[in-house]
């Protein structure tokens, strides 16, 4: 049984976690391991997180698994961390599929391998039909340059005369944005005690609430989101005006 009401559209209703997975790495030295044992152990987490929002009626599920930076990391992490979305996707498709998914993703999907290339078509047509939970996952992702590429079609409209300058605004910029379609985050969270957004949804994060956990990501379990939903509903959200 859920504790979020999908029909509930009241301004406070909760829609949409985008969730920043961070501590893979600290978890892994803790327990002297390897940093790539805590992305194997942080791919375990994702699906934790997957299973709590569909058990708690949650429509839309945000991950941050690798940025746009997260290149500059050793080429032994980069393959590792590209091994484990291969190996997700192959192994989750069909039981995501089945669970009534939609598998989205955003960010620069063309700097990634071929393979891995294929495999998101494939998962984003085979579950295109799918409503219950919107599960996009965040790949070469920054949220800088989604907004300069959306400015960019703006500028391009409006020097072909397709547009006219003054309907540049905040309804045009984000239908550019590659989440054009799926809410703003009521709440970006943020895992392992850091408290940044890292480039990750900085157009759309703007009235969301920022939740941060110390937990490290291999250790988030469903009892996290509870915790975080909790939080969000003892908030109180005015979106710049002043309470009723
Ligand atoms: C940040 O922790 C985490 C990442 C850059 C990678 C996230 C990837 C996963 C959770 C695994 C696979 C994901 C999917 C969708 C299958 P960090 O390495 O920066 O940790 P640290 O700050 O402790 O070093």
């Amino acid at each position: 049984m859920g504790i979020v009401d999908k029909n509930d559209l009241t301004p406070n209703s909760l829609k949409h976690i985008a969730i920043i997975m961070d501590g893979n790495g600290r978890w892994a030295s803790k327990r002297s391991m390897s940093r790539l044992k805590g992305h194997e152990q942080g791919a375990k987490a994702v699906r934790e997180a997957i299973k709590g929002c569909r058990e708690l009626c949650i429509p839309f599920l945000t991950l941050f698994a690798f940025s746009s930076e997260n290149w500059k990391r050793p080429d032994e992490e980069v393959n590792h961390l590209m091994g484990l979305f291969r190996y997700f996707i192959k192994r989750e498709l069909n039981e995501l599929k089945a669970a009534g998914v939609k598998i989205n993703f955003i960010g620069n999907i063309s700097m990634l391998p071929d393979d891995v290339q294929e495999l998101i078509e494939t998962a984003r047509l085979q579950t295109e039909g799918n409503t219950d939970l919107v599960l996009t996952i965040a790949l070469s992702y920054g949220g800088q340059a989604e907004i300069v590429n959306s400015a960019k079609k703006l500028a391009e409209m409006v020097l072909s005369g397709e547009m006219a300058l003054d309907d540049i605004n905040e309804t045009s910029l984000a239908a550019g944005l590659e989440t054009d379609g799926i809410p703003d985050p009521d709440i970006v969270l943020r895992t392992s005690g850091e408290k940044r957004l890292s480039n990750f949804l900085l157009w759309q994060s703007a009235y969301s609430e920022l939740i941060f956990q110390d937990v490290l990501w291999p250790d988030f379990r469903r009892e996290n989101l509870e915790i975080a939903i909790e939080e969000y509903y003892s908030r109180c959200r005015r979106y710049g005006a002043v309470s009723a």
